[in-house]
């Protein structure tokens, strides 16, 4: 079952947990995009319970699971919770993720994933050089591409832009929080774009997230020189790209261990 094409892919956000079934090959969602609230306080308790829900709406039972998931995440444990409760900091997601639900789980960043999604099968896919990823909502998520390879954890939404965090100037929740207008918004995006230019020299910038289906609204505020694109995905890539990078990384795991076997074995 584990090594099936399908596979079901979960993003984790700050405020939903949304997933459906894969099919790893085409990068398509065969279900419905299903959704449950993400609890607050976002503790693992409560989160693993949520979680839970979601898999049972699709009668997912033992098959290997993907979870893109909103903080650094490495061997599968939380680094960070910028926009989670900190109960999560040094927790293994794949094993309370895993305990609840009996299936494999591996995880990634949510916005690896959704870069992922993109640079596989979306608008960033055959693009030479450096992608660059950014999901717009809670926080500011990125991924980063070059040719094609995902450079994992990158949180280009942690540098600092006008003496604060970049995703607390700049992020959804900040327009909504300071009830800034489209434009007063676009111009602060506009800044941070201009910044990662700066830094990164991107061949292509990919917008994703909530905000990015928004981008006419803001789009006359947007002069960074670097090509921009919509995220073809849209809100589906997180869950996407969580499928495909569970399924490349289980299928490199399992090599290990049979590499491993072989050479045990003479
Ligand atoms: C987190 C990132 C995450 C992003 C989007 C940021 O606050 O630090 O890890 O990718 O939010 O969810």
């Amino acid at each position: 079952m584990v090594d099936s094409k399908l596979v079901m892919g979960i993003d984790v956000g700050a405020s939903g947990i949304k997933g459906g079934i894969v099919d790893v090959t085409t990068g398509e969602m065969l279900t419905e995009r299903l959704k449950v609230e993400t609890p607050q306080p976002a503790t693992p308790k409560a989160m693993a319970a949520a979680f839970k829900e979601l898999i049972d709406m699709h009668n997912w039972e033992d098959g290997l699971i993907g979870v893109g998931f909103p903080s650094v995440v490495m061997n599968g444990v939380a680094m960070t919770a910028a926009n989670i409760d900190d109960a999560w900091i040094g927790k293994s997601i794949e094993e309370i993720f895993g305990n609840i639900s009996g299936c494999p789980v591996i995880t990634v960043n949510d916005a690896d994933a959704a870069g992922l999604a993109e640079v596989k099968f979306g608008v960033g896919k055959g693009v030479k050089g450096s992608v660059i990823m950014i999901t717009i909502g809670s926080g500011l998520g990125s991924g980063l591409f070059t040719d094609g390879k995902l450079v994992r954890n990158t949180e280009f939404g942690h540098f600092q832009l006008k003496g604060m965090l970049a995703e607390h100037y700049a992020s959804d929740r900040t327009r909504r929080e300071k009830d800034l207008s489209w434009n007063e918004w676009g111009e602060r995006f506009n800044e941070y774009l201009i910044q990662l230019r700066r830094l990164f020299s991107p061949n292509l910038i990919i917008l994703g997230g909530g905000s990015s289906k928004k981008f006419k609204k803001y789009s006359d505020q947007i002069t960074v020189d670097t090509p921009i694109r919509i995220a073809e995905y849209l809100n589906k890539a997180g869950a996407i790209g969580a499928a495909i990078y569970a399924h490349e990384e289980y299928q490199g795991r399992e090599e290990q261990v049979n590499g491993k076997l072989k050479v045990d074995n003479g």
